[in-house]
């Protein structure tokens, strides 16, 4: 073949991973495409030479229980989540008060709506960041050299009478169930933003705090990741954080979630009917460097679909983000420069926001 010719042919190649990988596993698949096999240190399991294998257990994050929290027990329990946010920069949520059927529905709408034929889910794709919906695949499908085992649906969702009319028609459910959701996990994350903020015990820059992020942005992130022929060849999603303030996070039956704890890949595991809640960059600025956003990453299995619902919410675009300044002092300098959320967002629309580049860029680096 001519060099002209492998350009064609390997444009065509991308053009049908473009279309995502639901659409790739539905049209038959054995193996795993080139396209989608990452590095081997980068890969689910990764020994080096001179460790054993040894299969780690499963990872039990904290456990904060919200029925414990609004009672007499919650200065108990602030400090479960201020230990949690600064040793594993995640812990998971029960008695939170969302319905379970709330989102089992959401999970099943959101499983109906990717079974949809390609055509239907593909009116939503586009590469405008500041779009309503969003549906696409990989991790930033027109930067990533290696493409990730997802495929994702994201939903502007605060204010939501702003949003809710661009949201998907079909399946005819899916508006009102999913409305009902973004609903609920931003009641859910305005009682755990106040909890998290008095953690901190900063006082009133906390409730300051807590008041500009009850008019910031949600965006609710549907993960779809097919079973996968080979998953110890890819990634669901590779190693990030997240950039928002603090992630709710739901997920079905099925394990994939890792996250870095003490320098080690361990998976998450789930517990029915609970949220995932992790510390997002803005939170790490905001506490000057005291609770952690942490790197996680998502496997994919040979067996079993996979949905997860990731709700991230920030501080609105106009705010400017720093480390609170009654959690810094002349002997706790501000760690990180001051952010403006517009910075944040072109930043991680013309780079890939693989590991934690951004955070690492606003940091201040003193000199002793
Ligand atoms: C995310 C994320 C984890 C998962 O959407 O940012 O980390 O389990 N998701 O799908
Ligand atoms: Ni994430």
């Amino acid at each position: 073949m001519s060099p002209s010719m492998i350009a064609l042919v390997v444009e065509e190649e991308n053009k049908k991973y473009q279309r995502g990988v639901k659409h790739l596993c539905d049209n038959g698949l054995t193996e795993v495409p080139t396209k989608y096999i990452w590095p081997e240190p980068d890969r689910p399991i990764f020994t080096k030479p001179d460790k054993l294998i040894e299969p780690k257990q499963n990872l039990k994050l904290p456990i904060i229980d919200v029925a414990e929290l609004l009672g007499p027990n919650r200065s108990h329990v602030l400090r479960t989540i201020a230990e949690a946010c600064e040793n594993y920069g995640f812990f998971q949520v029960v008695n939170h008060g969302m319905e379970g059927d709330v989102s089992r529905y959401m999970i099943e709408v959101c499983k109906r709506f990717f079974e949809l034929p390609y055509e239907e889910r593909s009116k939503y794709m586009t590469s405008d960041m500041s779009a309503p919906v969003r549906y696409g695949t990989s991790f930033n499908q027109s930067k990533d050299n290696i493409f990730c085992w997802r495929d994702f649906l994201k939903l502007s969702a605060h204010p939501l009478p702003d949003y809710f009319p661009y949201w998907p028609s079909s399946p005819s459910d899916f508006r009102s169930l999913a409305a009902i959701y973004a609903k609920e996990t931003k009641e859910m994350f305005d009682l755990m933003v106040k909890a998290i903020l008095e953690s901190l015990e900063i006082d009133g820059e906390g409730d300051k705090a807590a008041e500009e992020l009850k008019e910031g942005s949600q965006l609710v992130v549907v993960n779809c990741y097919p079973p996968c022929p080979q998953p110890e060849l890819t990634l669901g999603m590779p190693p990030h954080s997240d950039y928002g303030f603090v992630t709710l996070l739901l997920q079905d039956d099925v394990e994939g979630l890792q996250i870095m704890y003490r320098d080690e890949w361990v998976t998450v595991d789930p517990i029915p009917g609970s949220f995932v809640v992790n510390v997002g960059d803005h939170l790490e600025i905001f506490s000057n460097g005291r609770y952690k956003s942490v790197l996680h990453r998502v496997l994919v299995n040979s067996t079993k679909p996979r949905i997860s619902v990731a709700s991230l919410h920030s501080f609105p675009l106009t705010s400017v983000v720093k480390p609170s300044p009654k959690l810094t002092d002349e002997h706790n300098p501000p760690q990180y420069m001051d952010t403006d959320f517009a910075t944040f967002l072109q930043y991680i629309s013309s780079r890939e926001p693989k590991w934690k580049n951004f955070l690492e860029s606003r940091k201040i680096h003193h000199i002793r």
